[in-house]
């Protein structure tokens, strides 16, 4: 999976009792497809055995400088990026100052990939003039640090000092290893279902889990790209970095975009929008009455034509999607032409491994340039990637 494929990533393992969720973050840079080293020390090791992660990652795993001279050269050179996680405060000491007398923070010393520091303390300790001086220091010098988190710490106090979750660590070390591209770039992305209310506990709804919209989120976000996400919602956590408007019916989805498109370089609008909305949603409970009840439906706002004005305004490069169940790629391009889209992403329902509410899509790209791309089913990671490709070319 991009961007860790065939990507070597060192994690590093110190003394801190975050150390157990460090052997969950190996098990998904592996699941991601990325080679893992890893370097424990000599207090790392009595919180988890090197043998734990010498089985997740199916390499040796290095713990001291004396094992197999030269390692802390070799290690460094393979490198891509470096996670040190949980870094200590007495570690963060230690490569403050440039110390070489373990196996890790040699290795350290001499990598010249990307390093993200993910401290891991008691909050007292994490406050400390000392610790925060060697933050500073360490930041200044170009290392990488994500939290510590406030929440509750190991002795069962609150506080900040947790290490972040290894799904955040993840996905900044996404970003590390990313080339850079959306620097710069605003992109706003739509995700979701929307629901239109019959009565203030009723609503029609849909399908849509929020999956795509957020690998495009993730995926954008992941390149450098200043990302809004309005999502409508979603069955699952919008991803980690992205900034979220959270709207429930159309019409709060459109008043969310026309804020955020001001300034936008990208749309991308993955969202299931109601086409059809109650005509007047009731103000109390419909009560269970006898027989059948009929709800007149009248058409919803499509965010599309709504938001045609400043799309050309401003030349924003917008992507729509197509959901259709007959005669998809005609239909798909009456909408590139009629809504006046760069893109069109169609899928076709009926396709069990594509569409609502499963991890795959099949996606046939549409642009206005002409071009047609069809996609075999695929992650909608992997979808979201292939789509931002093809959008990136267009964006200056
Ligand atoms: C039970 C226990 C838990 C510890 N948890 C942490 C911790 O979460 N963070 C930390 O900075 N130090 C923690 N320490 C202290 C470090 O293990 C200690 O400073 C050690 O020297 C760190 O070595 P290292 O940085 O080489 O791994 C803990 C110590 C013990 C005994």
């Amino acid at each position: 999976m991009r961007p860790f494929e065939q990507r070597h990533v060192l994690v590093v393992v110190t003394g801190g009792i975050a150390a157990y969720k460090t052997a969950y973050l190996v098990r998904r840079l592996r699941e991601a497809e990325a080679t893992v080293e890893v370097v424990l020390t000599s207090s790392a090791e009595r919180f988890v055995g090197k043998a734990t992660f010498e089985g997740l990652t199916g390499r040796p795993a290095g713990t001291s400088l004396w094992e197999r001279p030269l390692d802390h050269i070799e290690l460094g050179r393979r490198a891509d990026l470096a996670i040190v996680a949980p870094a200590t405060a007495d570690f963060l000491a230690c490569l403050a100052v440039g110390r070489a007398d373990s196996l890790a923070s040699a290795t350290l010393l001499a990598a010249d990939c990307p390093v993200l520091l993910c401290p891991a303390m008691n909050d007292r300790m994490w406050k400390h003039p000392a610790t925060q001086r060697n933050v500073n220091t360490l930041r200044e010098s170009g290392l990488e640090m994500l939290g510590p988190e406030r929440g509750e710490l190991a002795e069962g106090e609150v506080g900040m000092g947790r290490m972040s979750e290894p799904a955040e660590i993840l996905a900044v070390a996404g970003r590390l290893l990313e080339e850079q591209t959306l620097d710069g770039y605003k992109i706003v992305v739509t995700a979701g279902p929307t629901r239109a209310p019959i009565d203030p506990v009723r609503y029609i709804g849909n399908r849509s889990s929020g999956h795509m919209g957020q690998a495009l989120a993730a995926s954008a976000w992941r390149r450098g790209a200043d990302v809004v996400l309005v999502s409508g919602p979603a069955s699952r956590p919008p991803p980690f970095g992205v900034g979220v408007i959270e709207v429930e019916t159309s019409r709060e989805m459109l008043e969310a975009l026309s804020g955020a498109l001001d300034d936008a370089h990208g749309l991308l609008m993955a969202a299931a929008v109601s086409d059809f909305v109650p005509a007047a949603p009731r103000s109390s409970k419909i009560k269970r009455g006898v027989g059948a009840l009929a709800l007149e439906l009248v058409a919803g706002p499509d965010l599309l034509e709504e938001t045609r004005a400043v799309r050309e305004r401003r030349g924003i490069v917008t992507l729509g999607f197509a959901l259709e169940t007959e005669k998809a790629l005609e239909n798909g391009r009456s909408k590139l032409e009629a809504k006046n889209l760069d893109f069109v992403a169609v899928n076709e329902v009926g396709d069990p491994l594509s569409g609502f509410d499963v991890p795959t899509n099949k996606v046939t790209l549409l642009d206005r340039w002409g071009a047609v791309e069809e996609f075999p089913v695929l992650p909608k990671e992997e979808v979201a990637d292939r789509l931002l490709d093809r959008i990136e070319s267009r964006l200056d």
